[in-house]
């Protein structure tokens, strides 16, 4: 296997204590997403948006990466071909692990102004009256994908889909697309597909292999196993 493309979501930082989204409990079932992650819930009550944010860049900041994390920066680190890491994650534990990812939905540490695209480093809460560093206008929000927004870096990741030998699916419950598209896209275009997760996903038909149970026990797993 030359090139191995990883996608991950929620479940892979689940055992760093931050809540998945549509497990019992999980964020989506508290929150209404339309009032929090969509721009029109941001223009109707900014505010609140950044609450919701504000609450959730701290609980990330308090976490620590697990075993998962830290098996996917040793992959990337010792794999004799290529690992493409992109991850629907806004938390910033594939860093804090060593490895290096690309964030389709944003990123919680970052902020951006929405009237001229600036971007800085988040400062630990954001307000509705934060002006931009660059042009002075309040309009500065979160720099995360929110529903009904594109995603980032599409073409890149389409680029590397079209030549994996071999696409994981890590902690992702396969509901959120352009995300849960890939295992089809990486098919068509003859890789091997995998899909490591608590359970399996709405998408789950579409795997050659699954490998089922808590990600800090089978990441590192199937990790031995391919640098083996
Ligand atoms: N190990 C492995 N998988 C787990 C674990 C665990 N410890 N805990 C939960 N899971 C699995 C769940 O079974 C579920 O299939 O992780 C998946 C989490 O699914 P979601 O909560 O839907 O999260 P995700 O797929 O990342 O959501 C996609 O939705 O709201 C948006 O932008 C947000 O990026 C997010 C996107």
């Amino acid at each position: 296997m030359d090139k191995i493309v990883i996608l991950t979501g929620a479940g892979i930082s689940a055992e760093s204590g931050l809540g998945t989204f549509r497990d019992e409990g999980g964020v989506w079932t508290k929150y209404d997403l339309s009032e929090v992650a969509t721009p029109e819930g941001f223009a109707r009550d900014p505010a609140k948006v950044h609450d919701f944010y504000n609450a959730r860049r701290k609980n990330a900041v308090g976490a620590s990466p697990n075993a998962a994390h830290v098996a996917i920066a040793r992959l990337q680190a010792k794999y004799a071909g290529e690992v493409i890491l992109v991850t629907q994650n806004v938390d910033s534990l594939h860093e804090a692990a060593g490895a290096e990812a690309i964030h389709m939905h944003g990123r919680l540490d970052r902020a951006i102004c929405a009237a001229c695209n600036a971007r800085w480093d988040a400062p630990p809460e954001m307000f509705a009256t934060d002006a931009c560093r660059v042009c002075g206008k309040t309009a500065t929000r979160p720099d995360i994908v929110w529903f009904g927004e594109v995603p980032k870096a599409l073409h890149v990741i389409g680029d590397h889909l079209e030549s994996a030998d071999l696409f994981a699916a890590i902690g992702t419950s396969g509901q959120v697309y352009p995300a849960a598209g890939f295992v089809a896209e990486a098919k068509r275009a003859g890789a091997r597909t995998v899909e490591i997760n608590l359970e399996r996903s709405d998408v789950a038909s579409l795997f050659d292999e699954h490998r089922i149970g808590p990600a800090s026990e089978t990441v590192p797993a199937w990790v031995d196993m391919l640098l083996r």
